[in-house]
Parts: C-alpha cells; structure tokens; sequence
C-alpha cells in the first residue's frame, strides 16, 4: 500500500504511474524536463482551506468559477442543480443564526462553525426528480473549487451546514431564505475565500486503486 504525502511526491508518483510504474519505484518529477502541466499542478494543489481572510471574493471572479462549475459533465445536461451565492456578510450572520436558533448551545455553535468561516458560501440543491443529481451537483462543485485554485481562490467542499440546515429547528425558514424551487433539496455548500492557511495534503490511499489484467 501507497501513500501520496505532499504535492512533490503527488506529482513524482503520477510521473511514476504514467510511465507504467504501477508501485512507483522510479519516480520521475513531472517537471523534470521543465514541461509541467498546468491543469494537473492545479489539481494536485487544491486543497480544502479551512481558515480565510475576511475579504469577500469579487463578484467578476465568483461569476468566473460559477460559470466552471456550470460546466460541469452533467446527466443528459439536465443541469439538475440550483445554486444560491451569499457573499453579503450580514445575509451570511442571518443564515448562521437561524441555523442555530432553538438548539441547545453545543449545538448551535457547531451549526455556526461548519461553514468554516469562508465569506463567500454557495449553497448547492439536487433535482429530487432525477436520480443522478447528487452526482451532477458534486461534479459542479469540483469544477467550482478547481477553477477557484487556479484564480488563487481558496475553497472548501462543505456537508455539515446541510446536516446543520436540517437538524435546525428552522430548516424550513432556511430553505425559504436560500429560495430553491419546489423538487428541489440543499445538498452540498461549498465555501470560498482567501487562504489564512497553507494545509499539507492529506494521504491518500493508492491501495484503493487497482488495474484489471
Ligand atoms: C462531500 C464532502 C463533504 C465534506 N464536508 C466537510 C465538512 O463538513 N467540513 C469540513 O471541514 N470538510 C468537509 N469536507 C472536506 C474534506 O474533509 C476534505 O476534502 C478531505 O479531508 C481531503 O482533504 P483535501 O480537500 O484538502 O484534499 C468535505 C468534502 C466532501 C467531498
């Protein structure tokens, strides 16, 4: 079993695999011949930020990483998404509170946290009438936090709000304020901003991956 542990040796292992080394023994760096791949460097350094400044992220970018993650693949480009962007601070506060209000405190403070502070937060609601929608809102989401990392956007891929969103005593307020349309059901938030933080990449398991003979 295989650990990728930091961007270098992210790179050096997928180097490794795409010249058909399937346990990585020679490791070649991807710039080695001082060609990198963008897309791929971009890929490799995302990573899930979970402190952020306090500046809001321009309305120009958002709509630029909106408009990725609108192009996503999409089942039979239905499009089964709809999307709600709050980047006002007091409207952010507003959501927060009434995620919160009538839970015992333990609990409300974890509703206020789970979004992780990130100024900027895009609330993600599946077509309930198609069956591949959760899959379709997801690929939105990576197209969104993909795109962000190469504007020098930071992000977060978000389920606890949703959790929080319908553990609250006022869901249904929630759901009212973020105005999906009926069929449609909060599944996914992702949270934007400006990185206070560099995170390491978490190890992943190459072991889970296996070619077939
Ligand atoms: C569907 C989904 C839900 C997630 N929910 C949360 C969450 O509620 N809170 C959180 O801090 N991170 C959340 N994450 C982020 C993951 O913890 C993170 O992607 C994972 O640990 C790998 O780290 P990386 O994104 O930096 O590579 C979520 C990610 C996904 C894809």
């Amino acid at each position: 079993m295989r650990f990728i542990r930091n961007f270098a040796g992210a790179l050096c292992m997928m180097a490794a695999v795409s010249c058909g080394q399937s346990s990585g023994e020679q490791e070649v760096a991807v710039s080695a011949d001082g060609n990198t791949n963008p897309v791929i460097e971009n890929i490799m350094a995302r990573r899930s930020i979970r402190r952020y400044k306090d500046t809001v992220v321009d309305r120009k970018i958002m709509e630029q990483i909106l408009l990725c993650g609108i192009n996503a693949p999409n089942g039979q480009n239905k499009q089964s998404w709809e999307v709600r962007v709050v980047d006002n601070p007091a409207t952010m506060e507003e959501i927060k509170a009434m995620m919160a209000d009538g839970l015992p405190e333990e609990e409300a403070e974890r509703a206020r946290v789970s979004f992780r502070g990130a100024p900027v937060m895009v609330f993600i609601a599946r077509d309930l009438s198609y069956d591949f929608s959760a899959y379709d809102c997801g690929l939105l989401a990576q197209n969104m936090m993909l795109s962000a990392t190469s504007l020098g956007v930071g992000s977060i891929c978000l389920g606890s709000p949703v959790r929080a969103v319908y553990n609250s005593p006022k869901a249904e307020a929630v759901i009212e304020k973020l105005g999906f349309s009926k069929g449609y059901e909060l599944c996914l938030c992702v949270g934007f901003g400006y990185a206070d933080e560099t995170p390491d990449a978490k190890p992943r398991d190459w072991g889970k991956v296996k070619f077939l003979d």
